[in-house]
């Protein structure tokens, strides 16, 4: 694993970084925007093909690791196209008839409308909301959701301390924070075969398919910028949330990290 400590902080004060540049926390804000404005049409396409459809499993472990339950009130920021939302739905309902209980709602917030718009389409699952909202301000009461996931999107958040306190202020005294993520494989071998992949087939891929390899390259960028599993651990715990823990997966080219609002 990389030294925790090799990594600054993810943004400060008013920069951030948008793939290998430092940029204004505005301006990237509005990058990012132009990122998934950009792919979102080919978004699942495109996640399977860099990911040879192992963002599937990933999303299946993080799924399972949540364990949604009938009628909580489950979170899933940055929600993208409702991947996991479709996940937390089924799972509820799955337990429900084993064992009764309330409807849960699953609520798909994610600030790119163009994103929600594809997840729409794709159709939904009865407990699903959608609702376009951003990561760091988030429209909805203290102490009002069960469950927070956010997979895959907070390395793009520009301010991810605000994202946090966030997701700590949304959830219950007991609710369940979890975050999926690229993070540093945790070997050699891993490593010089996923930044060959990533650095030169996924950038091609974009631009065959997306028609877009900057893109492509700002999210291959992004994923080598973003806090590996020990400080990304750490800024979890500084924003108050307990018991934190990390889940390796493939070999750290991602992991989960799960916490209580305790
Ligand atoms: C890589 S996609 C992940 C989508 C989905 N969660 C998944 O796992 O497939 C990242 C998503 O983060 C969203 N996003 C980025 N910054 C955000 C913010 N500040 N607030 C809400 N959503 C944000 C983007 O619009 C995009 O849909």
């Amino acid at each position: 694993m990389t030294d925790a400590s090799s990594h600054g902080p993810h943004s400060s004060g008013d920069r951030s970084s948008f793939g290998f540049r430092d940029v204004d926390a505005r301006e990237k804000v509005k990058m990012v925007r132009g990122v998934f404005d950009s792919v979102a049409s080919s978004y699942d396409v495109m996640n399977d093909l860099m990911s040879v459809g192992v963002h599937r499993l990933w999303k299946d472990a993080a799924a399972a690791k949540l364990n949604p339950r009938p009628g909580e009130t489950i979170l899933d920021v940055a929600g993208g196209t409702g991947d996991m939302a479709r996940r937390y739905s089924k799972m509820a309902r799955a337990a429900q008839e084993r064992r009764g209980g309330e409807d849960a709602s699953v609520i798909v917030l994610d600030y790119n409308a163009e994103m929600i718009l594809a997840g729409v389409h794709k159709g939904g699952e009865p407990e699903m909301s959608w609702s376009v909202g951003d990561a760091m301000a988030l429209p909805l009461p203290d102490a009002s959701v069960d469950a927070y996931s956010i997979s895959f999107g907070i390395r793009n958040v520009a301010h991810i301390d605000k994202a946090l306190a966030e997701a700590r202020r949304v959830l219950k005294p007991g609710g369940r924070f979890l975050c999926l993520e690229f993070s540093r494989p945790t070997t050699g071998p891993i490593r010089a075969a996923y930044d060959a992949w990533s650095f030169h087939a996924i950038p091609r891929i974009g631009g065959w398919v997306a028609k877009d390899r900057d893109s492509y390259q700002y999210l291959v960028e992004s994923i080598r910028r973003f806090p590996d599993q020990a400080a990304f651990k750490a800024l979890i715990e500084d924003a108050g949330f307990k018991r934190v823990s990390v889940t390796n997966l493939s070999g750290g080219i991602a992991a989960i990290h799960h916490g209580w609002a305790i």
